[in-house]
């Protein structure tokens, strides 16, 4: 249903993506692994139409989205950004609503996000600079879901967090999926996101070096040396 076609991008002299394209079946999970520096973000913001592409573009059941933020989000594709842009000084519910600005129903919206994220709605009140990394990447993810998306596209959720957190935020992802939410996971912690991806491609300076099943590259020899560790 999201068909990314001959995508490139580039930043002034850097050309940061070329040439990538892939689709993205309703109901699956897609991880998109690399380095730092290999792209990943540039790509997520090309197809949330936060940058426009030099070349390619993206469709959505077979219509070519315009590359703008708010055109992409109507349509119900929704991307939690890398470094989870939280405003501290607001409230959890207030950082909620600033993701429903494309819905008609806020209270619909927090009803959902909330289900999900109970310990949110506890602290609705509080400021979101009081809650810990972990949680302010579920707030993060909580407020991508109060847009209702279709597709949800989640850069590095797992950064900087502790192994356990990062545990529960894989917990949620595979939940959000099986409630009928397309995922499109970008992360450097290749190892669990190649366990719950039902496929995954390998972006290498700007370009897909490979892809198959999440199963398939977490067992791919040169995938083991360069993003599990070696082993
Ligand atoms: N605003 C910018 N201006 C110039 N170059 C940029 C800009 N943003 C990114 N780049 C360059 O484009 C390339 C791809 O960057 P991008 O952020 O997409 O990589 P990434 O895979 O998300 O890396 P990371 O794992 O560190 O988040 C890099 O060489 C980066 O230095
Ligand atoms: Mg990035």
């Amino acid at each position: 249903m999201l068909k990314v076609d001959h995508l490139s991008y580039s930043y002034k002299k850097i050309q940061a993506l070329r040439d990538v394209s892939f689709e993205l079946q309703p109901g699956e999970i897609m991880a998109i692994i690399g380095a730092n520096g290999a792209g990943k973000s540039t790509l997520m913001k090309c197809i949330a139409g936060v940058l426009r592409p030099s070349n390619g573009h993206v469709a959505l059941n077979g219509e070519v989205l315009p590359p703008r933020a708010h055109e992409v989000v109507k349509r119900r594709m929704v991307l939690v950004p890398e470094g989870r842009w939280i405003f501290p000084g607001l409230t959890i519910e207030e950082n909620l609503e600033i993701g429903a600005y494309t819905v008609s129903s806020s209270a619909e919206g927090k009803e959902r996000a909330f289900s999900m994220f109970p310990k949110l709605k506890e602290r609705r009140r509080q400021r979101a600079g009081t809650l810990s990394g972990g949680e302010q990447q579920m707030l993060a993810i909580a407020r991508g879901l109060m847009a209702n998306p279709e597709i949800i596209m989640l850069d590095e959720p797992s950064l900087g967090l502790a192994p356990l957190i990062v545990n529960d935020i894989i917990r949620i992802i595979q939940e959000i999926n099986r409630k009928g939410v397309s995922v499109l996971l970008v992360e450097q912690n290749a190892k669990k996101a190649l366990a719950i991806a039902d496929r995954a491609c390998v972006l290498e300076q700007g370009r897909i070096v490979k892809r198959g099943s999440g199963k398939e590259l977490a067992a791919d020899e040169s995938i083991i040396q360069s993003y599990l560790g070696g082993k």
